[in-house]
């Protein structure tokens, strides 16, 4: 018995050790390139310093603000309303037990980058009210454990990727306000089961988004092409349509000409 207590204590120990002294390369990997991807320009993040991101987590607590930890590892960051500007490092992708990225509210530029695949635990992504660019990563859709993805309010573009619909954890999508375009997956807003379905709140605000559960495809200069294009569509087939009425009519008659020319050449006789 003292024996398995003795091993026990060693190994508490060994573990404390590991928690306190060894941080994790990754994290630190993660933090310095964050840290230089975003300005700072109210000095929002005083101790976001090269020494602490070598050592950012004590156990089950942070020296960095914004940064919680959860066994020595950076689990959370909560960044947001901090006047942040700059752009998302995709390096975040080493912070690979990240379960929650809160940036919101910040004025944060250039695309979401598609590294973030890589944060196989995340299940709160909160990049709302930047302005960030570019399409919304498909890649989103491998970070399986997604709860949230709130992306309002920022200048994002393109379609509004298919796979989303698929994230079976997902219960919160808000990607209003945005310069998103094409057709709404019914992936997201008619999904199968008892998955949440999402309302027009999550859509509005994208110009040149439609489909159900906002309006449908609209299109002046499209109408106008399709009439112009169903006018010309019915001219030539009334043209063919005629054409092959003349046509048939000559046969027929070219047809009964030769009966008659047979009848006659059969009254002839042969000489
Ligand atoms: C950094 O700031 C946070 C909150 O502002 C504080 O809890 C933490 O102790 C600070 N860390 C250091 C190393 O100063
Ligand atoms: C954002 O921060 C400012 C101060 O920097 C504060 O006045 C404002 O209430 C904050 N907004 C939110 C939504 O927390
Ligand atoms: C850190 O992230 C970058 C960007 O995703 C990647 O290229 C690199 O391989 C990662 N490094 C480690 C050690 O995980
Ligand atoms: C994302 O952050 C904003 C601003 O901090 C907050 O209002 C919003 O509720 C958050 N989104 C979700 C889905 O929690
Ligand atoms: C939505 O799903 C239901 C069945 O769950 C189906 O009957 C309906 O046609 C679907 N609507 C659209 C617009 O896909
Ligand atoms: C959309 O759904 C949310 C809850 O997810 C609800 O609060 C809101 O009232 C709904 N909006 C509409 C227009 O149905």
């Amino acid at each position: 018995m003292g024996l398995w207590t003795r091993h026990h204590l060693l190994l508490l120990l060994l573990s404390l050790l590991v928690c306190t002294c060894f941080s994790d390369p990754s994290d630190e990997l993660c933090l310095t390139h964050l840290s230089e991807s975003l300005l700072d320009p109210t000095k929002s993040l005083q101790n976001w310093t090269k020494t602490t991101f070598s050592n950012p987590c004590s156990g089950f607590t942070s020296y960095l603000q914004g940064a919680t930890c959860n066994n020595g590892r950076i689990y959370k960051l909560s960044l947001s309303n901090l006047s942040l500007r700059g752009s998302i490092s995709p390096f975040l992708a080493n912070c690979t037990n990240l379960q929650a990225l809160d940036l919101s509210s910040n004025a944060l530029t250039g695309p979401i980058p598609p590294d973030l695949q890589y944060l196989v635990n995340l299940a709160v992504l909160n990049l709302s009210s930047n302005q960030l660019t570019g399409q919304i990563p498909p890649q989103l859709t491998l970070c399986a454990y997604l709860n949230v993805i709130d992306l309002h309010d920022n200048l994002l573009t393109g379609q509004i990727p298919q796979q989303l619909g698929i994230l079976a954890r997902l219960s919160a999508f808000d990607v209003s306000n945005n310069k998103l375009s094409g057709s709404i997956p019914t992936s997201l807003v008619n999904r199968s089961g008892n998955l949440p379905r999402f309302n027009a709140t999550s859509f509005d605000g994208n110009k040149d988004l439609y489909g159900y559960p906002l309006p449908p495809l609209k299109n002046k200069g499209l109408s106008v092409m399709a009439i112009v294009g169903i006018g010309l569509g019915s001219g030539f087939a009334s043209l063919v349509l005629s054409f092959t009425g003349v046509c048939i009519w000559l046969k027929v008659t070219e047809h009964k000409m030769a009966l008659e020319e047979g009848k006659i050449n059969h009254l002839m006789p042969d000489y």
